[in-house]
């Protein structure tokens, strides 16, 4: 990376105020000219670093800085140099050590997404602030019974989140089984979404965008632009694909292979499930089976609508989410050449917990919504306008406590015209119910959808960990303006 001039570097930390107050410095920087990423780029992987004897231990340097981004030399932020930053490999039992070194201009901290360790201290405590020149030694614990599978880790400094993440701050972690089942090939594919101007530098959001959830235009897989992909014929791969997109729900298809579902966020027990589509939320990570067959095909991600960000006063012109747009081509994939060696098939998978039989303490109903009128423009000051049970995020108010150990039922309600990923930090939730439809297998996540003027309901198990966390909105624009609720299980 080269050296970041001092006017650079001002101009990407200063993203999070430039969005709100779009000044005439801001308009001037956003109207250059288009970035012009170099497509069919064969198809690399993050670094990995991987435990030894149950333990990993890190830094983690978070800088701005000038090096590659879908080919070629953008200024972004990033993880020791790249984005995404290294794939984290460990087992059930280890032990993470992590030293956050903040290089930035702004606050950030660390959050380890959807693995089960413990809200406090040291671990995956997002109340943590890491300021500009400091480091941060984060120790997780991962316990001996963590379920298998994509994980990843990103910042979640409230109010900054989106502008870090959206500018490249992002990672998978890998909790590998330890009797792995046999593949041709293991891969992480993280899928990002960025708008770069001409000179390759990121535009500040602007007051819509982070009303609706700012979308970039390109879809970048591992940090590069339509990539491609080669594979032998009847070769069984593995792809644990991570949706790091600030705001973008990822339908995805691929058209022409045979793509089996072992799971979304949390593995599913039994036989891996022949599907057409995945529908990724914000957040969400899916973990499936391609076995290959001849011919070129494209990973897709098809329009989904999730709906509006259209209130009273705002007309029926008002912010369209953007993703009901075009099918975006992600990655190519050519299978050609000899048939691939075999592979033995896959046992099926251990039965997963079903809480629909458990005895539930406590039902409780979050409601999320946005405001209207006039609080809506104002968002990010008065800070009304994205809501949990009528309030807007504030740390030191404990909205929800659980008591330890109980199994509870909550009904998440959307009463706004866009969807809401819910996510919940450490405890994961069994989906019971979406828009009143009922999930027969127990399935397993750590962001459910919450469907625009609609319900969904889940069961969680508040066990294994005491201490005070958040649940929010993976749209990370809504987060940061307020769609975030404090929970402390006692
Ligand atoms: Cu991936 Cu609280 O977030
Ligand atoms: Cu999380
Ligand atoms: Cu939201």
């Amino acid at each position: 990376m080269r050296p970041l001039s001092r006017r650079r570097a001002l101009q990407l930390g200063g993203l999070g105020v430039a969005g709100i107050v779009v000044g005439s410095a801001g308009l001037a920087w956003a109207g250059t000219t288009r970035y012009d990423p170099v497509l069919g780029e064969t198809l690399t992987a993050p670094v990995v670093l991987g435990s030894t004897a149950g333990n990993l231990t890190l830094a983690l340097e978070a800088a701005a800085g000038r090096g590659l981004l879908a080919g070629r030399d953008a200024t972004t932020v990033r993880y020791n140099g790249s984005v995404p930053g290294p794939t984290l490999n460990l087992r059930p039992g280890d032990h993470l050590g992590i030293d956050l070194v903040n290089h930035l201009d702004r606050p950030t901290n660390l959050h380890t997404h959807g693995l089960q360790v413990s809200p406090q201290s040291h671990s995956d405590n997002p109340f943590v602030m890491v300021n500009p020149g400091e480091t941060f030694h984060y120790a997780y614990l991962i316990p001996d019974d963590h379920p298998t599978g994509t994980f990843w880790y990103h910042p979640h400094h409230h109010g900054l989140a989106a502008d870090q993440v959206y500018g490249g701050l992002y990672g998978a972690i890998v909790i590998g089984e330890p009797d792995p089942p046999q593949l041709s090939a293991d891969r992480v594919l993280v899928i990002s979404d960025i708008t770069l101007d001409g000179a390759g530098a990121v535009p500040p959001a602007t007051a819509m965008q982070r009303m609706t959830g700012r979308e970039g235009e390109l879809v970048l897989v591992n940090g590069q632009s339509r990539p491609q992909l080669t594979a032998l014929p009847g070769a069984r791969e593995r792809w644990r694909i991570v949706n790091a997109c600030v705001s973008r729900y990822l339908q995805l298809r691929l058209d022409g292979q045979d793509l089996e579902l072992l799971g979304v966020d949390l593995p599913l027990g039994g036989r891996a499930q022949r599907v057409e589509e995945v529908l990724l939320a914000p957040g969400s990570r899916a973990d499936l089976l391609i076995t290959t067959r001849a011919g070129t095909s494209t990973l897709q991600a098809l329009p989904y609508d999730r709906g509006t960000a259209m209130v009273s006063g705002m007309g029926s012109a008002g912010a369209g989410s953007g993703s009901g747009g075009s099918v975006k081509d992600l990655m190519m994939l050519v299978v050609a050449g000899a048939p691939a060696p075999t592979v033995a098939a896959l046992s099926p998978r251990p039965a997963v917990r079903d809480l629909r039989g458990a005895e539930v303490s406590t039902r409780r109903t979050l409601t999320l919504a946005m405001g209207m009128g006039m609080g809506m423009m104002g968002m990010g000051s008065g800070g009304s306008a994205f809501t949990i049970d009528g309030r807007s995020f504030v740390p030191d108010r404990v909205d929800q406590t659980v008591a330890s150990g109980a199994v509870e039922e909550w009904t998440i309600t959307n009463t706004s015209q866009m969807d809401h990923p819910f996510h919940l930090h450490v405890w994961p939730m069994q989906v019971l119910t979406v828009a009143g439809r009922a999930i027969d297998e127990p399935t397993w996540h750590d962001v459910v959808n919450v469907p625009a003027g609609g319900s969904t309901v889940v069961r969680i198990a508040f066990e294994a960990y005491t201490g005070r966390t958040v649940y929010h909105c993976h749209i990370l624009d809504h987060e940061d303006n307020g769609m975030m609720g404090v929970i402390e299980v006692v």
